[in-house]
């Protein structure tokens, strides 16, 4: 049997689109264990207890490379992160799965190499990657062959995430997104995209502020979140340096660096309508972890 820690991840953070991720304190826990034939769940919805489940698709994917069968599996989930809101719950199970297959056989492959094995199930790796890696990971799979940076994030930066109580799928989210965008536009998001990470490393708020924008997903999305404006703007003069669509969304991401931010935006955001839940969210430096038993 193996233990596998998965955990939550912010994707695109502004400029990065489908490039950037940050993996975030916040997880997923599940035990994979082998049996003669079935699939068995616990802790999961009835929705997703079959075949088209991410963590058995991945688990597969993984069985596959190896050159192995695929016998039956007893999964049970603790999950913490939530579902379809732009905080990786998705990668989470991909990646929990591709771990699981991984440790269970020998352990033959190093994160990196599940990223290149799993990164098709998603179709791309902003979210997979710092679940496999941790931390700040800029990324992309060229013909299956995966290509990851991994990045500090100054630990004087803070992450809190704003949740609002609907879900966005990222299907919906991918289909308002134009076929082609202006050539200034996609000047503006690689300029931005390459001070930023300098920005993250250095705890650099000015530079942060100025950077952390985009114009290749937000624009054509921010309207399938409702108050988004609102949050924005109370954000932003809560003293936040940047803000962000977390992923496709619908959960939005805050950078600040003021110790006090998140007890002043705690009074005001309750005041807005939609039920939204602040979690603060430190960095996860580690990955995904497995334990064996
Ligand atoms: N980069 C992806 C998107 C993340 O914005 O659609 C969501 O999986």
């Amino acid at each position: 049997m193996v233990t596998v820690r998965v955990p939550a991840t912010t994707a695109n953070i502004g400029p990065g689109f489908d490039t950037f991720g940050c993996a975030l304190a916040l997880y997923n826990t599940f035990t994979f264990e082998e049996i003669d034939s079935g699939l068995h769940f616990a802790g999961c919805e009835e929705a997703y207890c079959n075949e088209k489940n991410l963590a058995v698709v991945s688990y597969r994917s993984v069985m596959d490379a190896l050159g192995l069968p695929m016998s039956g599996l007893s999964i049970t989930m603790h999950t913490e992160i939530p579902i379809c809101r732009g905080l990786g719950s998705s990668a989470s199970l991909i990646a929990a799965g591709a771990a699981a297959a991984n440790a269970l056989h020998g352990s033959p492959y190093t994160p990196l190499q599940l990223l290149g094995i799993c990164n098709d199930i998603e179709g791309h790796p902003d979210n997979l990657a710092p679940a496999l890696l941790g931390g700040l990971v800029a990324s992309f799979v060229e013909d299956g062959h995966p290509v990851a940076a991994q990045y500090d994030v100054h630990p004087a930066l803070r992450f809190t995430a704003l949740i609002p109580d609907f879900k966005l799928s990222t299907h919906r989210a991918r289909g308002v997104l134009p076929k082609e965008v202006p050539y200034s536009d996609a000047v503006f998001n690689v300029s931005r995209a390459a001070v930023l990470l300098k920005a993250l490393e250095q705890g650099d708020g000015d530079l942060i502020r100025v950077s952390l924008t985009d114009r290749l997903h937000q624009p054509y999305r921010s309207s399938l979140i409702p108050g988004y404006e609102q949050v924005q703007k109370l954000a932003l003069d809560c003293g936040a340096l940047a803000f962000c669509i977390s992923g496709a969304g619908p959960t939005l991401l805050c950078l600040s660096k003021d110790e006090s931010f998140d007890e002043v935006l705690t009074h005001r955001l309750s005041e807005l309508p939609g039920h939204w839940i602040q979690l603060p969210l430190p960095v996860d430096h580690n990955g995904v972890q497995v334990t064996l038993s």
